[in-house]
């Protein structure tokens, strides 16, 4: 059985991509010389080396990378080792142009940059096998090896290919997925615009079209595109598995980014050893500390509430936004152990030393181009020591308050063309219930509609539209167990291929909410509804309203204007046990609030009002003891209740009654026990 966690690391993982193939050897051993004073543990290596590892056909050249290791070895500094799949030579595709992806629209993309790869080409498979059987076979016990790095962020910038390859592939999908060509006209409801198939050989990806493509076919690419880069992934895996036995496998993860949209996590999480993420501040405006605890928790919710790793985040400003701000001070810090509150077990960076040349010279690094009389390397430095401090953690586990409903499936087929609304977004709700449970200070696991919640007070389901018949059933018997469950509009309303559940919307949810939804009606750009209940809360929505029938179900708030008028827009229904809400209308901040905390009162979940807006406070906890850290997001120093007295490990200090944390810091408590 593989190992899952880094061999050889006996602290948490500090580091990051180290390239050092980009500076001459005599920089290498200042390198080390500064790794040594930051702390780091563990870097990731090779992940772009394949030109240089194999510089023309079948010569490999790996003294560079011999030295390396050992160089890093004798410093104590364990290595995260790539198979560099992502970036085939250009002597690769001057044999095998049909290797480059090919765009709906029929375009071919070129060598040149990154990341062009066609998964289902046979060519670049042998490839990819290939080198990575080179690299296992020379260093899979190679003493500096941590654990493999398998390509490079799958799904992203390329989703999927629609060349000719990938058609005769997604032919063979889906004769394996369907038997008969028959059975895919009746999933993908092919009788409508008279889309009726007599072979699989008529059926290509869904390329270019006059008007909207079929869903049920756009929903079966996107699964299609998905498992076949899990195929190559499993094929380097497995030559790994063979080659350097019980060394951990990975691939970075991206969970969170609403870019990579492309990837089924929960499919990806069980054929990794250990689940590793990269995250990146995305600055759109909203409080980027909300979306990195969202990404921490999907992330560990992926790896099934076992330790992770945080394989990639930056030390300041990225480079591939419009604006990138870099990072204020302190920032970084709370940024990477806000991870490691949530589960990772430590904080790597893309990268160590900061490019002078490429694409990504004005991404932040641990070395900036200032070198080491910067404020970013003495952060990094003290980062380095707050990490190290942190090591009796290790193997702890984040306890969570409640659960969210997240289903990647769900979310591309609510992304496909021609829905009643282009202003209602599935991520845009479950950010906005994750950010109210955030504001609420409960710490959220994620779980997929069909797993069992039996253990969580509240359940929460921000706009789940694909819905199984077995997830209706699975959140019916949490109900009636006595569970509390908040289902938000246009949740519940197609099957797994994308075809509408019988009878009334929204079909698996109509017992457990007591109710039925007879039409949609989203409302216009600027057009606001008022949602009043006869305590006289009056609540403002916007995007979305609906005509619901009440079936067993409570109306708590009612539609005050608009086509609604008059009609639930908020219910709530006692189903054995339990309690079930359902928001018809997309709430606002205070509305979401409003709504949850009366939901909360029925799960019984004590309000946490003790905490100040914006302090973080979140628990691991295992055999080492239980671990309270609290994250001070805000510019005023913060009081914690800590309930048991306790050590504080980044000071030393002894904690007890209400923990001071200042402004912007982050304090970590071993509680007595
Ligand atoms: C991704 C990649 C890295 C680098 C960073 C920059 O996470 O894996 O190679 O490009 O983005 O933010
Ligand atoms: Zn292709």
């Amino acid at each position: 059985m593989p190992e899952t966690t880094p061999r050889g690391l006996t602290r948490l993982a500090f580091g990051g991509d180290y390239n050092p193939e980009q500076w001459p050897e005599s920089v290498w051993q200042e390198d080390v010389r500064l790794m040594r004073e930051a702390g780091v543990t563990m870097v990731s290596v090779g992940i772009f080396s394949w030109a240089l590892l194999e510089p023309s056909p079948g010569t490999y050249d790996f003294g560079w990378l011999d030295r390396l290791l050992d160089l890093l070895h004798v410093h104590g500094i364990r290595v995260d080792l790539g198979t560099p799949t992502v970036v085939p030579p250009v002597w690769f595709y001057r044999a095998h142009p049909e290797a480059l992806p090919v765009t709906a629209e029929g375009v071919r993309y070129e060598f040149g940059s990154r990341a062009a790869i066609c998964h289902s080409n046979a060519d670049y498979r042998a490839a990819a096998a290939t080198i990575t059987t080179r690299l296992a076979e020379r260093y899979g016990d190679h003493p500096a090896l941590a654990m493999w790095h398998v390509h490079n962020e799958y799904g992203v910038p390329v989703s999927a290919c629609y060349c000719d390859s990938c058609a005769a592939h997604f032919r063979r999908w889906l004769a394996t997925t369907y038997g008969t060509v028959d059975a895919v006209n009746a999933a993908w409801g092919t009788a409508f615009w008279g889309q009726r198939y007599a072979g699989f050989e008529d059926i290509n990806p869904p390329r270019l079209t006059p008007a909207a493509v079929n869903p049920g076919q756009a929903l079966d690419y996107k699964r299609f595109a998905d498992a076949t880069m899990r195929e190559n992934f499993r094929m380097e895996r497995d030559i790994l598995h063979r080659l350097s036995p019980g060394v951990p496998v990975t691939t970075n993860f991206m969970t969170a980014l609403s870019q990579c949209d492309s990837v089924d996590y929960w499919a990806w999480g069980r054929e990794v050893d250990l689940v590793t993420n990269d995250h990146y501040l995305i600055t759109d405006g909203r409080r980027t500390h909300v979306n990195l605890a969202m990404a921490a928790d999907l992330t560990r919710s992926v790896a099934g509430g076992a330790p992770w790793l945080l394989l990639e985040h930056s030390t300041s400003g990225v480079n591939w936004q419009p604006r990138n701000p870099a990072k204020a001070p302190g920032q970084m810090a709370r940024n990477s152990l806000t991870h490691v509150a949530r589960g990772s077990e430590g904080a790597l960076f893309f990268q160590w030393r900061q490019s002078r040349r490429g694409a990504e010279k004005f991404h932040s690094a641990m070395v900036p181009h200032g070198g080491t009389d910067t404020r970013v390397w003495r952060e990094v430095v003290e980062l380095g020591a707050s990490v190290e401090a942190l090591g009796e953690i290790r193997g702890t586990r984040t306890e969570a308050d409640v659960a969210v409903l997240w289903d990647w499936q769900s979310w591309w087929a609510q992304n496909l063309d021609w829905r009643p609304s282009v202003d209602h977004e599935a991520r845009e709700r479950a950010d906005a219930f994750y950010e109210a449970l955030y504001d609420r200070h409960l710490t959220v696991d994620f779980a997929h509609p069909e797993a069992d919640v039996s253990r969580y007070p509240l359940v929460v389901v921000p706009a789940l539209y694909l819905m199984t018949e077995a997830a209706g059933r699975n959140l019916t018997a949490y109900v009636e167990n006595g569970g509390t469950l908040v289902v938000s509009y246009f949740s519940g309303i197609v099957d797994e291929h994308d075809a509408v559940h019988e009878g009334a919307y929204p079909g698996p949810l109509r017992d457990v909410l007591g109710l039925t939804v007879e039409e949609f009606s989203p409302l216009l750009p600027g057009e606001r509804v008022r949602v009043t209940g006869p305590d006289g809360t009056e609540l403002s929505a916007d995007v979305w309203t609906e005509f619901v029938v009440p079936r067993g179900a409570d109306t708590v708030l009612t539609y005050a204007d608009g086509l609604a008028a008059g009609l639930p827009a908020v219910t709530r229904h006692r189903l054995g046990e339990g309690t079930a809400w359902y928001v018809s209308t997309r709430l606002g901040a205070d509305g979401l609030g409003t709504l949850l905390g009366r939901a909360s009162e029925d799960a019984q979940l004590a309000p946490r009002a003790d905490l100040p807006r914006d302090v973080e406070v979140v628990r691991r906890t295992g055999e080492s003891g239980t671990y309270l850290f609290a994250v001070n997001h805000t510019g005023s120093d913060a009081k914690v209740p800590l309930g048991v007295p306790g050590t504080e490990l980044l000071t030393g200090d002894r904690a007890a009654g209400r923990l001071a944390v200042p402004a912007g810091a982050v304090r970590v408590v071993r509680l007595d026990g």
